[in-house]
C-alpha cells in the first residue's frame, strides 16, 4: 500500500521508532499500541508499514480524541473523531488489525492483559504527572521482551515524567531517536543495542547518532538545546 500519512495533519517525526519496531518486534501475533493518535497521521505511517510487512500484527489507537491540554484553543476538537476514521477508512478491507479504543490512556490501559504487548508507543499528554502515569500504566502490560517508546522529549513535563518513572535514569537507559521533538525507546530487557540507529541516512529524519541516554543532562546535551524546553 503506497504511504498517505503526509496528507494527515499532524505531529509525526518517529519514522525510525516506528520502522524499527516492526522490525525487531513485529512478528504474527505481536500487538502493538499507539496511545495519542489525533487524525491518525503516525498511525497511518504505522498502518502501511505493517501491511507492506505482510506480518500480522494487531496495531491499536488509543485517544479520546478530545485533544491534550495545549490544543484546548484549536478549533477543529469537535471533528477530531470524525477526521480520524475517514484517514483510517484507507484500511478498510486492508485485512489491516487496526482498533480505535476511544478511552483516556489510564482507562484504556486496564483493559489490557498484564504481559501481553509488545511495543507501546506514548504521544499523549506532555504533563509531567500524565506521562510519569501513563509509563506506570503501561509498563506492565508490556510482555518482557516488550518496548515502551514515546515522543516528545523536548518537553519538560515529558522528561520530568520520565524521570520520576525511573526511565531515562541511571541503570535505565533509554536510546534517543530523531525526530522533530526527539522520541525515546525503552527496551524492557534492556537490550538497547538493537534500538540504537546505525545508519542515519536510513530515515529523512536527524538522529542523535544512538547515544544512550543515562542522565536528563545526556538528555539536553544530546539534543544540543540550551535554556528552555517546551512545557515550561
Ligand atoms: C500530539 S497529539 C498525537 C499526534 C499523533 N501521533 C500524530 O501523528 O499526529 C496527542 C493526542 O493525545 C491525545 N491525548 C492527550 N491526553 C490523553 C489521554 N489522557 N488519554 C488519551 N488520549 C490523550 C489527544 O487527544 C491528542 O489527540
Amino acid at each position: 500500500m503506497e504511504h498517505f500519512y503526509f496528507d494527515i495533519p499532524g505531529w509525526f517525526g518517529f519514522h525510525d521508532v516506528y520502522d524499527r519496531a516492526i522490525a525487531l518486534l513485529g512478528k504474527d501475533g505481536a500487538h502493538f499500541v499507539e496511545v495519542g493518535s489525533w487524525e491518525g497521521k503516525s498511525a497511518a505511517y504505522m498502518g502501511v508499514n505493517i501491511l507492506n510487512s505482510g506480518k500480522k500484527i494487531r496495531f491499536d489507537c488509543v485517544d479520546t480524541w478530545k485533544g491534550s491540554r495545549e490544543h484546548i484553543d484549536r478549533g477543529e476538537l469537535d471533528a477530531l473523531w470524525s477526521k480520524f476514521r475517514g484517514n483510517m477508512s484507507r484500511f478498510d478491507y486492508t485485512g489491516l488489525d487496526i482498533r480505535a479504543i476511544r478511552k483516556p490512556s489510564l482507562l484504556a490501559a486496564k483493559q489490557y492483559a498484564d504481559q501481553s504487548l509488545d511495543f507501546v508507543f506514548l504521544d499523549a499528554s506532555h504533563d509531567a504527572e500524565d506521562v510519569y502515569d501513563d509509563i506506570t500504566a503501561w509498563m506492565p502490560k508490556l510482555k518482557p521482551s516488550g518496548v515502551l517508546a514515546g515522543d516528545d522529549v523536548a518537553w519538560m513535563g515529558v522528561r520530568e515524567g520520565l524521570i520520576r518513572a525511573g526511565v531515562g535514569v541511571e541503570g535505565n537507559p533509554v536510546v534517543p531517536s530523531g525526530g522533530t521533538y526527539l522520541s525515546w525507546i525503552f527496551p524492557l530487557d534492556g537490550n538497547t543495542e538493537p534500538w540504537v540507529t546505525k545508519d542515519p541516512e536510513e530515515s529523512d529524519k536527524s538522529y542523535v547518532d544512538g547515544q544512550l541516554l543515562s542522565s536528563v543532562e545526556v538528555l539536553r546535551d544530546s539534543m544540543g538545546i540550551e535554556g528552555d524546553f517546551y512545557g515550561q
